[in-house]
C-alpha cells in the first residue's frame, strides 16, 4: 500500500551518492523493515524506482536509501538528485523484501558500489547478533563508495579498482570459503556474473541485481491468452507483448516498476495454467512451485493463464 512520506534529510556521500531521509509527514511511527528490504518511490513524472533501505531497522520513525545518479539515468536518479529536497513530499510502496537475511553459520557480503545500500544493513543486523560475517567491498575509488566510515575495518575488505588495477580476481577470493557460507551479492551485473562463475555451488549464493542481465530468452514468443480470475474477461497476449502490457491495454492495471524481472512489484498469482518464467528474482524452488509469475517479462507455456487479477 502506498503512503507519503516527508525527506526529511539529505546528505551527500560520495561521488554521485546522495542519502535520503524519509519521514511520516505526522510523525507516526513507519512500517517495520528487515535487512534486505527496498522501497518503491513514485515519483511525480510517473517513474517508479526501487531503493534498498539501508539505515537501522530498529529506528521505526526514518527509513533511510541512498541513491547513485546514475550518468546514464532515465530521468529516475537524477530526479531524485535534483528534486528530492528537504520538505518534499513523495509516495512510496513498501517495504517489500526479495533478500531476505537467512540464519547460517557464517556470511560473506559482497558489495559493488552502490550495492553496499542493502548489504549495511544486514553488516548492522549480523555486528548486533554478533555473527560470524564478513563482507568485500568494491568499487571504482574510494571516493566514490558510500559508507566507508560506517563499516568494521576488521570484518570489511575494500577493493578499490584505482588502488588495486583493476576489479578484483572473485576467483582466488572465493576459493577457500568455509562450508556452511552464505553469499550475499549486490551490484552491477559483472560483479554478480563473476561471483556466481566463482562459486562452486550457486545455492549458497542470493543476489540482488539493479538490472536484468542480457540473455536471449530460451523460446521465442508466442501469443495466448490471459484469464482475470475474478470476471472470467480473455485478454489475448500477442507475440512481443507482455502480459503487463495486455492487461493495461484491456484496463486492467496490475503495479509494476522496473519492468525487467528484478523488482517482483508486478509479481501475480498464478490460478490455472503453466507459466514459462523469464524472470532473475524468483528461485529455482518458486518457479517450479508456479504459485506466482512476475508478468512483466514472463509468458505462458500454456495456451491459456488463468491469473488472479481484477477486470
Ligand atoms: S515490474 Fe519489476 S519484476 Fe515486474
Amino acid at each position: 500500500m502506498s503512503r507519503t512520506v516527508r525527506i526529511s534529510q539529505s546528505t551527500w556521500l560520495a561521488e554521485g551518492v546522495v542519502r535520503l531521509e524519509l519521514r511520516d509527514p505526522a510523525g507516526a511511527a513507519l512500517p517495520a523493515w528487515e535487512p534486505g528490504a527496498h522501497l518503491s518511490l513514485h515519483l511525480p513524472n510517473g517513474l517508479t524506482r526501487e531503493y534498498s533501505l539501508c539505515g537501522d531497522p530498529a529506528d521505526e520513525h526514518t527509513w533511510t536509501v541512498a541513491v547513485l545518479r546514475e550518468p546514464s539515468s532515465r530521468g529516475g536518479s537524477a530526479w531524485v538528485h535534483e528534486r528530492l529536497t528537504p520538505g518534499t513530499l513523495i509516495e512510496a510502496d513498501g517495504p517489500r523484501n526479495n533478500f531476505a537475511l537467512e540464519d547460517a553459520p557464517r556470511h560473506l557480503l559482497i558489495a559493488g558500489g552502490i550495492g553496499i545500500t542493502p548489504l549495511l544493513a544486514m553488516a548492522t543486523s549480523l555486528q548486533r547478533r554478533d555473527a560470524d560475517w564478513s563482507m568485500l567491498y568494491c568499487g571504482r575509488s574510494r571516493s566514490s563508495m558510500a559508507f566507508l566510515g560506517d563499516l568494521p575495518a576488521d570484518r570489511v575488505r575494500v577493493h578499490a579498482d584505482d588502488e588495486r588495477g583493476g576489479p578484483p580476481d572473485l576467483a582466488a577470493e572465493l576459493a577457500h570459503l568455509e562450508p556452511g557460507t552464505l553469499v550475499y551479492c549486490c551490484g552491477p551485473e559483472p560483479l554478480i556474473a563473476a561471483v556466481e562463475a566463482a562459486l562452486p555451488d550457486t545455492g549458497m549464493l542470493r543476489v540482488e541485481r539493479f538490472r536484468a542481465p542480457a540473455v536471449a530468452p530460451a523460446t521465442a514468443d508466442a501469443g495466448f491468452d490471459v484469464v482475470c480470475g475474478g470476471s472470467g474477461r480473455r485478454v489475448p497476449v500477442p507475440a512481443g507483448v507482455s502480459i503487463l502490457d495486455a492487461l493495461a491495454g484491456a484496463g486492467v492495471a496490475v503495479p509494476s516498476s522496473c519492468r525487467e524481472g528484478v523488482c517482483g512489484t508486478c509479481e501475480t498469482k498464478v490460478l490455472a495454467g503453466e507459466p514459462e518464467h523469464r524472470d532473475f528474482l524468483l528461485s529455482d524452488d518458486e518457479k517450479t512451485a508456479g504459485g506466482t509469475m512476475l508478468i512483466c517479462v514472463s509468458r505462458s507455456r500454456s495456451a491459456e493463464l488463468v491469473l488472479d487479477v481484477e477486470d
